[in-house]
């Protein structure tokens, strides 16, 4: 596997972090692409528990870690996780940031939270850490970029430039408090010396990697039904973690990306706002919350939980180009007699489509079509191989598999690194 995509087939959460975690102990390079301190990933490794946001997953594993220019990249975030793997005697020249990437500014952070809260009922649920305000600078062109660390006098001035339209901004249109230059300058200034020895040029590191014929992983943050393109809009994310995000997010040609391993739960989980045909509606909602641990990483806010729905994992199929599926948590579904397994969507006209709604107003009033399979009932520890596991749960998986046409490469039935099944 020369190079390889991991990419959230859900909303997010699917415990992408696990799989990259367990595949970076193979690979030379791990690539961010997208996304910034908005994502959350727990990783369990000998018997230690790293919950990360800004870094990749590969680095736990002290593997080259790379985040790409596609990133938004918060200093303080970026900084107190450099602290913690030098706390626990992780080599941090491992990590490579591109110049590219943009920074988050605490008035992206302060804009993100007051915006939401004037959108009021009409909220997207973010994560309130500036990713949206972030990348709309970006894309305007009025960004400031991690590159401009590396000189104080063009970095001054860019924060003094944006004050002075965000600061109106804060003060006359959202009634907050705007931010004062030499503040922002002073605690910007010490990041700026601290950020400066992890620039470097990440396309060409990840192409000579290329080059060479190392392995090299690309981990999507967030996930398909987020992506700001091809997700549920306007509840997405503002980046692309769709797979092709993975060549524009790092700067290589999409002819470099060999496979794109999909990651989806056994079941479905999604923080904020948005239509969920699958959602559970009676108390098994809340058991599953309980027992699958879905409360948010970075936010701590309760996930919705959901049966399995095809519907949407065969879109995520498309348009990342999924060549193989890993499925986890398929332990947190033992407790479950019955276990209903959406197929198809319900149209408001009566007829049942396979396919994913190309527009909003139809997939607000998409009704799940269930198939139930049977559970069951008992834990999955013994497990050790897919072949151990009881005839049922073989045959969730195989349903899986067949319902979609690709096959199931990992089966994840436990926190621990060793709990992935092959
Ligand atoms: P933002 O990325 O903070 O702008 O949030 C936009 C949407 O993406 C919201 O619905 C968030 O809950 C969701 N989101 C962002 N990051 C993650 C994640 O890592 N896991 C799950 N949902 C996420
Ligand atoms: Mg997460």
């Amino acid at each position: 596997m020369p190079s390889t995509v991991v990419v959230g087939a859900q909303w997010g959460d699917e415990g992408k972090g696990k799989i990259v975690d367990l595949l970076a102990q193979e690979s030379d390079v791990v690539c961010r692409y997208q996304g910034g301190p908005n994502a959350g990933h727990t990783i369990v490794a000998d018997g230690e528990t790293w919950k990360l946001r800004q870094m990749p997953s590969g680095v736990v594993s002290g593997t080259t870690s790379v985040i790409g220019a596609g990133c938004v990249v918060d200093p303080e975030v970026f900084l107190a996780e450099v602290d913690l793997l030098v706390e626990r005697g992780v080599d941090t020249s491992i990590v490579v940031l591109s110049g590219n990437a943009h920074l988050i500014m605490p008035w992206h952070v302060t804009i993100d939270q007051a915006s939401e809260r004037r959108l009021g009922k009409l909220q997207i649920g973010t994560t309130r850490r500036g990713i949206g305000p972030a990348y709309a600078d970006k894309a305007s062109r009025i960004g400031i970029r991690v590159q401009d660390v590396l000189d104080a006098k063009i970095l001054r001035q860019k924060i003094e430039v944006a004050l002075a339209e965000k600061n109106v901004w804060l003060e006359r249109v959202y009634e907050v408090e705007g931010f004062e230059l030499e503040e922002v300058w002073a605690r910007y200034a010490a990041y700026a010396e601290r950020l400066a020895p992890f620039v470097g040029d990440t396309s060409l590191l990840v192409d000579e990697a290329l080059r060479a014929g190392k392995r090299v992983l690309f981990e999507g943050a967030q996930a398909t039904m987020l992506d700001l393109d091809h997700g549920t809009y306007p509840f997405v994310t503002s980046s692309n973690p769709i797979a092709s995000g993975a060549a524009t997010g790092v700067g290589v040609g999409p002819t470099r990306i060999d496979r794109v391993l999909g990651v989806s739960k056994a079941y479905v989980t999604r923080v904020g706002e948005g239509p969920f045909p699958s959602e559970i509606a009676g108390p098994q909602q809340a058991q599953l919350r309980e027992l699958g641990g879905e409360f948010g990483t970075v936010t701590g806010r309760e996930r919705r939980c959901g049966w399995l729905d095809l519907v949407a994992l065969r879109y995520a199929v498309r348009v990342n180009g999924i060549t193989s599926l890993a499925l986890t948590k398929l332990d947190v579904l033992s407790a479950f007699a019955e276990l209903p397994v959406c197929v198809r969507y319900r149209q408001r006209d009566g007829s049942e489509t396979p396919h994913f709604p190309a527009h909003q107003s139809d997939f607000h009033h998409a009704a799940p079509v269930w198939e139930v399979l049977p559970g069951w009932r008992e834990p999955l520890d013994d497990a050790s191989s897919v072949s151990d596991l009881p005839a049922p749960a073989r045959a969730y998986v195989e349903f899986i598999a067949h319902e979609l046409d690709v096959p199931i490469e990992l089966v994840g039935v436990g926190a621990a690194r060793d709990r992935v099944l092959a």
